[in-house]
């Protein structure tokens, strides 16, 4: 389970005067099962349009996705989604967002306290089952959503930027746990990211995405993620070839934005 195949997906928005965004163009790429994968690249150039087609809220102009043999036709419980930020309900407890999914499927009270009970003590929340959710700090409610898709049990679960919006010290603690859920629950994980560090960290693969159109430009296999899971995050960022790849996407993500930057100062 968890086996993910993006076949020549290409994807055009069609603005109104006729133009037209190409905002993926033929896609290939396949995740085996409890692949660890990050994306990274400039705004703009398609890496939420592709994670949109992953979950099935948009369809492709072109190609298909393809999870465990199933074309992928629309949303399913199969693939989790956790977002940036300000996707949970703020008026339920923090029990009731997690066990949100299971409680919508029927599962019984008991069963369903366990999980949550289970989840919230795996994200180091065990002592805040019955807070609100606008009593806890951004990077406790985004441990709460990190639950929430668990309770689901997806076999692949995709995140746009699930820590863009913590502070640095949280975010790091947030980048160990992604790892360590990563290694406990054997699914394949996207995630997405600006911020070259955290790509390098949270990917055993890394695709770098280019744009107009968007693409994929590089594909790298990286050592960091495994050695971080259990690990201390700034060991590993000092550790062999880490500098050298930072640098290395860096000035390549650096030469497409000012290639960007020309082209738009062309046009006006
Ligand atoms: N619904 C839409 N209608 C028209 N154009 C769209 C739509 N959604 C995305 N686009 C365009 O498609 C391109 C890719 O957008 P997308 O949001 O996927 O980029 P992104 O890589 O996630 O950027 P960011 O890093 O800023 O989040 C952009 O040019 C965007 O303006
Ligand atoms: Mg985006």
């Amino acid at each position: 389970m968890g086996d993910l195949s993006i076949r020549n997906v290409s994807m055009r928005f069609d603005l109104p005067g006729g133009r037209a965004v190409q905002a993926l163009q033929d896609v290939s790429l396949d995740l085996g099962q409890g692949e660890l994968l990050s994306v990274l690249g400039p705004s703009g150039c398609g890496k939420t349009t592709l994670l949109h087609i992953l979950a099935g809220f948009l369809a492709p102009t072109a190609g298909q996705v393809v999870l465990d043999g199933r074309p992928v036709t629309g949303p399913g419980p199969e693939r989790g989604m956790v977002f940036q930020q300000g996707a949970l309900f703020e008026w339920m407890s923090v029990r009731r967002n997690v066990d949100f999914g299971p409680r919508m499927k029927g599962m019984p009270k008991a069963e369903r306290d366990r999980l949550s009970d289970r989840l919230l003590e795996t994200v180091g929340l065990g002592g805040f089952k019955d807070k609100a959710v606008y009593e806890l700090s951004g990077g406790m409610q985004q441990r709460v959503a990190l639950a929430r898709c668990l309770a689901n049990d997806p076999d692949v679960i995709l995140m746009d930027e699930p820590l863009g919006a913590l502070d640095a010290l949280t975010r790091e603690k947030m980048q160990g746990l992604v790892l360590k859920l990563w290694k406990e629950t054997g699914k394949t994980v996207i995630l997405i990211t600006h911020s070259v560090e955290e790509a390098l960290l949270l990917g055993e693969r890394l695709v770098v995405m280019a744009p107009r159109p968007g693409r994929i430009f590089r594909d790298y296999r990286l050592p960091f993620a495994e050695r971080g899971v259990g690990a201390d995050l700034r060991e590993v960022k000092r550790s062999a070839g880490f500098a050298e790849m930072r640098d290395e996407i860096l000035s390549m993500i650096w030469g497409m934005e000012d290639e960007i930057m020309g082209r738009a100062e062309g046009a006006s």
